[in-house]
């Protein structure tokens, strides 16, 4: 299993380090535009080898594209991150050109690659790769909703006072502070509903919380998170190389799921060697309906700003 990260960044040289330390990819390639900073990065993830035990091949590349070749997976990291104070969409304008770029270049060398898009504003990067692509829509997986939905498991332990592990819960919609749709209905505590342990204000802030995760660390650190993001995009690319078939949130083009189309925003997906293997139409609320038509509809302004 080859994958290849396009941004030697803090997410993409995280992402890097978690796929090596699970240690179930024989090869990564870390490319970057900044003149020997991926081929920095890698040796310095390789010298923790030995103190980490893992086999991973890793190694860096300066743009050069060849180096990428035949790789089963392809995560997007590449784009400017946000600073403190500006929405995600707000970088549509530097980001759409480089992850359309990097999604050419990545496909050229590597025809029967996944591709996961991480840069922001994700889930339109995600509409733009399937758009100028062509690739099969589900060899284009968006990372966001795992993401959310490992905040928002901090978020409800938190405030249950439990153990992340007696605690599940999953995010869909889009991948904005406005639009995630944190299911706090289909919450538990070890198959128990959380409503049965908070109150509806606890459980509402525990929302509120989850959606403005990603700014509130952009705020607390001056730019955007790392860890979390490459933890998240590394156990979907595990997924993808052990075609495990779990269940994620994942940013999929839907073509009439949960009553939307033409647009690519968060909902349940089994994630395998073919990548996206099925969606999977949840049963939602008429509340739960609701929200996610109202972050489609959110998606489909900020994809409207796309020059495709
Ligand atoms: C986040 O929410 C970077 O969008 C990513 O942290």
């Amino acid at each position: 299993m080859k994958v290849t990260v396009v941004g030697a960044g803090a997410v993409g040289a995280s992402c890097a380090e978690y796929i090596a330390i699970k240690d179930f990819a024989s090869e990564v390639v870390i490319l970057d535009i900044k003149e020997g900073f991926a081929e920095g990065k890698a040796m310095d993830l390789m010298q923790t080898a030995s103190l980490n035990s893992f086999d991973t091949k890793i190694t860096g590349s300066t743009s050069d594209y060849t180096k990428t070749a035949g790789s089963d997976v392809c995560v997007i990291t590449s784009g400017i991150p946000r600073k403190p104070g500006m929405t995600r969409e707000e970088l549509i304008g530097i980001n759409a050109g480089i992850v359309k770029m990097v999604s050419a270049s990545l496909i050229e060398h590597s025809p029967n690659t996944i591709i996961i898009v991480v840069s922001n504003p994700m889930d339109t990067m995600t509409y733009l790769v399937h758009k100028t692509t062509g690739l099969p829509k589900n060899r284009i997986i968006g990372m966001g909703g795992a993401l959310d939905s490992a905040r928002f498991k901090y978020r409800l332990a938190e405030a249950l006072g439990a153990p992340i592990s007696d605690v599940d819960g999953m995010v869909i919609g889009g991948h904005s502070d406005k639009g995630m749709v944190p299911l706090i209905g289909k919450a538990v505590r070890n198959s128990v509903s959380v409503s049965e342990f908070l109150s509806a204000e606890r459980m509402d802030q525990v929302v509120q919380d989850t959606k403005v995760g990603g700014a509130t660390l952009t705020g607390l650190l001056g730019t955007s998170a790392w860890y979390a993001p490459g933890a998240a995009v590394s156990a979907m690319v595990q997924a993808i190389a052990c075609d495990t078939k779990k269940i994620f949130p994942c940013s999929a083009f839907l073509d009439g799921e949960f009553g939307l189309s033409d647009l690519a925003i968060g909902v349940p997906c089994v994630l395998g060697a073919n990548g996206i293997e099925q969606i999977v139409e949840i049963s939602l609320t008429d509340a739960e309906k609701a929200k996610l038509a109202e972050s489609a509809e959110g998606v489909k302004k900020t994809n409207g700003l796309l020059e495709l």
